[in-house]
């Protein structure tokens, strides 16, 4: 259990046996299928499969291992659970109207600006930044590549199709983030469903990512990464903010989700706090 030895800490000897039944699922899912969920945080993936066995009647993690070593279904299933793919338009109002008062307006006076979305999902956060751009002029001028590992949230994304409760769930987080229009301008309707406008797909390029095994890409002015590193634990928290490091150009800002942090004072040499409370933050030209 070395590489998960920050989750072994101060457990109960049951506790214990349980993240070793984890451990043993999380070989298993990667040696058969290549998945590597093995460095993902043991406590989301413990609620995940929790809530998987009561909808299976499966009583033990052991026996959901031996299950999907035949079982491509239910394999499939445990994997889903683990990329919670939960979002919203203009998730965390606040973050987006920091966005637009105190990033746009440096982005403003940047000849062209490229941003990356990693851990994108079903694409509404992209949506918004695209909405936010063109609202303040930008989006002309930027191209946005969206990736996540999970290809079934990116082709949703792509098609940018969702239930139509979509618009009148988020249209106040919309105007709370300092939006200037109705939010359905931006969509069309059809059949119970709203389709995003093709204007706002125009700079977009969504591809495959994966923060557990893939490299740096690019010379981004902005990346965004919210709400996905908090189900990494710190070795990979640690791989995946030097890839983002790695893929800033000088100044470049990097935004994490409300709840998230980057690692403290081993990060104090790489980035600067822009908006503590936003969670933004900016490169530092670092060892
Ligand atoms: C909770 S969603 C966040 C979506 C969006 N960023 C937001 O904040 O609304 C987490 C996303 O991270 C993705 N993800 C999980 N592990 C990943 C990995 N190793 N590499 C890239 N994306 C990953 C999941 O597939 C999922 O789409």
């Amino acid at each position: 259990m070395k590489a998960n030895a920050e989750n072994t800490q101060f457990l109960s000897e049951e506790e214990f046996n349980e993240n070793l039944e984890l451990w043993a699922l999380l070989e298993v899912i990667y040696q058969k299928y290549g998945y590597d969920f093995r460095n993902y945080n043991y406590s989301s993936i413990r609620r995940q499969l929790k809530r998987r066995m009561e909808v299976e009647k499966i009583d033990s993690i052991s026996q959901i291992q031996h299950l999907i070593l035949n079982d491509k279904k239910l394999f499939h299933k445990v994997i889903s659970d683990f990329y919670i793919n939960v979002t919203e338009l203009f998730r965390d109002p606040a973050f987006f109207k920091s966005i637009r008062n105190r990033v746009v307006p440096l982005l403003k006076s940047y000849p062209s600006i490229k941003i990356w979305h990693a851990g994108c999902g079903t694409g509404q956060e992209v949506y918004s930044l695209a909405i936010l751009l063109q609202e303040e002029n930008l989006f002309e001028r930027t191209h946005i590549y969206a990736t996540d590992v999970n290809g079934e949230a990116l082709q949703k994304a792509r098609e940018g199709i969702y239930p139509v409760g979509l618009i009148k769930e988020n249209a106040h987080n919309y105007l709370e983030s300092g939006g200037m229009e109705s939010l359905s301008k931006y969509c069309t309707v059809n059949y119970g469903n709203v389709i995003m406008n093709g204007e706002l797909r125009k700079h977009i390029s969504y591809f495959d990512h994966n923060l557990a095994t893939d490299s740096s890409i690019g010379e981004m002015n902005l990346i965004f990464c919210r709400n996905v590193l908090i189900y990494f634990n710190n070795e990979l928290k640690r791989r995946a903010v030097s890839v983002f490091w790695e893929s800033l150009c000088h100044k470049g800002f990097f935004c994490a989700g409300a709840n998230e942090r980057l690692l403290g004072e081993e990060n104090e040499a790489m980035f600067e706090v822009f908006d503590e409370k936003n969670k933004i933050y900016r490169k530092r030209e670092a060892a």
